[in-house]
């Protein structure tokens, strides 16, 4: 179970820049369950993420995963509990070390102690396996360097090292963003696939208002540091991608227009 109490996030406090990124948000997500979340350009989806992560620390609030305080907890344990995917293709995997050896560092997640990255061979027919899931091939570059990947290939890998070690909570922030259509649409079906078949509790930023609706089972809109709308059951199966339009616009008016969500 994650909590997110009244959480308020400021950036530049005191300061002429001073910005409530955000603004007392409160999200109980259950076990297992995959929430999406929109949200115009600067609404705070990713400081919110951000802190779930431990990345950032609460100005106020909290947050706490399984009754722990993410804020209390050292930075090796907080690995162990996140498994998180950003925009960047780039930025989940080391490209100068091997497939093989990205994937050794994510198996360790969360040990206090990383001794070398070694890869057994044991080790090695298990990468295979769980690289042969994503189809793409990568069962057979297990010593290539991640750097000579395409982008939707190493994002594949990242998600796959995410959740390699079960994680709590799996955090997505536009992770298809970067990618081209069709590839895109691979990562989010092999995104289905592993939080199905791993059971995971995540949470997925999006600016596609279809897929916010039709993927996981609540989504939450934010609109200035603040959450304006969060819907499952029913009701959410009722809204439709014009209601969220119109949502934005009666919230933002022009904003939701310069903010490219209309
Ligand atoms: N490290 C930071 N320092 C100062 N301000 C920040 C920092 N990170 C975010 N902000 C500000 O906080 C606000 C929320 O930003 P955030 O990145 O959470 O928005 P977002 O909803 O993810 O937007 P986008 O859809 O563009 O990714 C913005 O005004 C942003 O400029
Ligand atoms: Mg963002």
């Amino acid at each position: 179970m994650i909590k997110i109490d009244n959480v308020k996030k400021v950036f530049n406090r005191g300061t002429v820049n001073e910005n409530w990124a955000v603004k007392g948000v409160s999200v109980d997500i259950k076990q297992g369950s995959f929430v999406t979340v929109i949200g115009g350009n600067g609404s705070g989806k990713s400081t919110l993420l951000n802190l779930v992560a431990g990345y950032l620390k609460p100005d106020e609030g909290r947050i706490l995963i399984d009754d722990e305080d993410v804020s209390n907890v050292t930075d090796y344990k907080r690995a162990s509990y996140i498994g998180i995917v950003f925009q960047d293709p780039l930025s989940g995997t080391a490209k100068s070390l091997s497939i093989e050896e990205n994937l050794a560092i994510a198996m360790k997640r969360g040990q206090k102690r990383m001794f070398g990255m070694g890869v057994k061979s044991r080790d090695r027919e298990f990468y295979r396996e769980q690289l042969r899931m994503l189809d793409l091939g990568l069962e057979n570059r297990l010593k290539d360097k991640a750097g000579l990947l395409s982008g939707g290939q190493r994002q594949a890998l990242t998600l796959l090292m995410a959740t390699l070690v079960k994680p709590k909570i799996l955090l997505l922030d536009e992770h298809t963003a970067a990618l081209d259509p069709k590839t895109a649409d691979k990562i989010l079906k092999l995104t289905v696939k592993l939080v199905k078949e791993n059971s995971l509790t995540a949470m997925m930023v999006t600016h596609n208002m279809k897929q916010a609706l039709s993927l996981g089972e609540r989504t939450v809109m934010m609109q200035l540091g603040k959450k304006v709308l969060d819907v499952d059951g029913e009701e959410r199966k009722k809204l439709t991608v014009t209601d969220l339009l119109e949502l934005f616009s009666r919230e933002l008016g022009d904003e939701a227009y310069d903010a490219g969500m209309l």
